[in-house]
Parts: C-alpha cells; structure tokens; sequence
C-alpha cells in the first residue's frame, strides 16, 4: 500500500490530497494509505517502502508546522530504498523568493538519508526569484502547485504528475503491467 503523508494549516493541501491526488491514483489502481504528519509512526517508515509526501511552505521558506515539529525526526530516519514522491503548495507571487522550499527542504533530507526520489516536475509556467525546491538541472524535486494564483491549473497538474509517476509506482507495487514484469524477469 502506498503511504502518503501530508501536513496543511488551512487546509489546501488537504484539499488537494483528498479531492484530488487520491481519487487520481486511485483511478491508476493504486492502494494509497493516508494520514497526517501528527498521525506518523515510527514504524511507518520502516513497514512500507513507496511515499507520496504534501507539503505547504509558510512563513518565508519555512515547512507547513507539523512537518517543521516532525522534522528533527526526520533526519533520523533511514530512507535507503524507500522511493519517495513528493508535492507541495505554495504562493509564487506573494512568497517569489521562497516559493513551495518546502518541497526542496524535506527532499534534501531525504535524499542525504538515502531516498530515491520520483516525479520531478519542470519549473514551466511559474513566476518566481527563488526557490530551494529546485534540482541543480532546474526542475523542482516534485510537483509544485499554487492554489492562491493559480488554483485554476491545479487539476491538470496533478493529473500529468499522477500520469507519470503511475508506472512506477505500479511497477515498486508489484501491479506492473506484464510487460513491465517479464522485462524485469529478463
Ligand atoms: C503567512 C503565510 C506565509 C507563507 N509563506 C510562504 C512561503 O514562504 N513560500 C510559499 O511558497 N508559500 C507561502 N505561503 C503560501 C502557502 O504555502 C499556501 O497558501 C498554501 O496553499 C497553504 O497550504 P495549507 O493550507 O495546506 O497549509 C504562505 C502563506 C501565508 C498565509
């Protein structure tokens, strides 16, 4: 089952979560499991190996409150062949030199305790200074979504982000397709 993680303050990424992400990935056949980030075990980590984690940033490039609590224990936590997909929300024209550094701060984290991470997503059709979400080739960590400016272009982002990391996570679920399973028998 796929974990997905996520924690929000006004609720927009709970939106997104629960309307729209989930149903999307449910349409693909997937099994998602969802909580909140106060919601986590410990064991959680360690009894699955495919995340989708949300994230909002607040207050000038910091981490939406549960997840900047969560964080310490975070850092501690082993990723080493666990894949991990991650969106987050954020405001490119009222927050342009932080925009969605959530995404990138709790990335980063994972990736130095050894995630592999999936779904990166261009920085197309965004105007902003700065942002830690990006990767050194220029596309964001993950899928980035701004539903103050730009709630109108949440749906289809979602739906080509949920189109492209299906496979895979089909694939990481044993629900590949039987292409997919005789070339990884091969
Ligand atoms: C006080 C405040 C600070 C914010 N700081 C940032 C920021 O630094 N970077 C950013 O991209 N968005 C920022 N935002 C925008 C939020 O990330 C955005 O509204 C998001 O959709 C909130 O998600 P949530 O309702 O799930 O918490 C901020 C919003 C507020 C109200």
């Amino acid at each position: 089952m796929i974990q997905l993680y996520y924690g929000t303050d006004t609720n927009k990424t709970d939106h997104v979560a629960q309307n729209v992400l989930i149903p999307m990935l449910k349409e693909h056949g997937l099994d998602i499991k969802d909580k909140v980030v106060a919601e986590i075990e410990a064991d959680d980590w360690k009894n699955h190996d495919v995340f989708i984690i949300g994230v909002p940033t607040w207050y000038y490039g910091d981490l939406q409150s549960d997840w900047e609590a969560y964080f310490p224990t975070l850092q501690k936590i082993d990723f080493t062949n666990k894949t991990i997909a991650i969106f987050g929300l954020g405001d490119q024209w009222g927050y342009d030199e932080w925009f969605v550094d959530g995404i990138g701060i709790l990335a980063d984290a994972m990736i130095a305790n050894g995630a592999e991470m999936i779904g990166a997503w261009p920085n197309e059709g965004y105007t902003f200074q700065k942002s830690k979400a990006l990767k050194p080739d220029g596309t964001f960590h993950g899928l980035a979504l701004d539903e103050d400016n730009q709630w109108d272009l949440t749906e289809d982002r979602c739906q080509q982000w949920v189109n492209s990391i299906a496979p895979e996570l089909k694939r990481l679920m044993g629900q590949g397709s039987e292409v997919d399973n005789l070339e990884e028998k091969a």
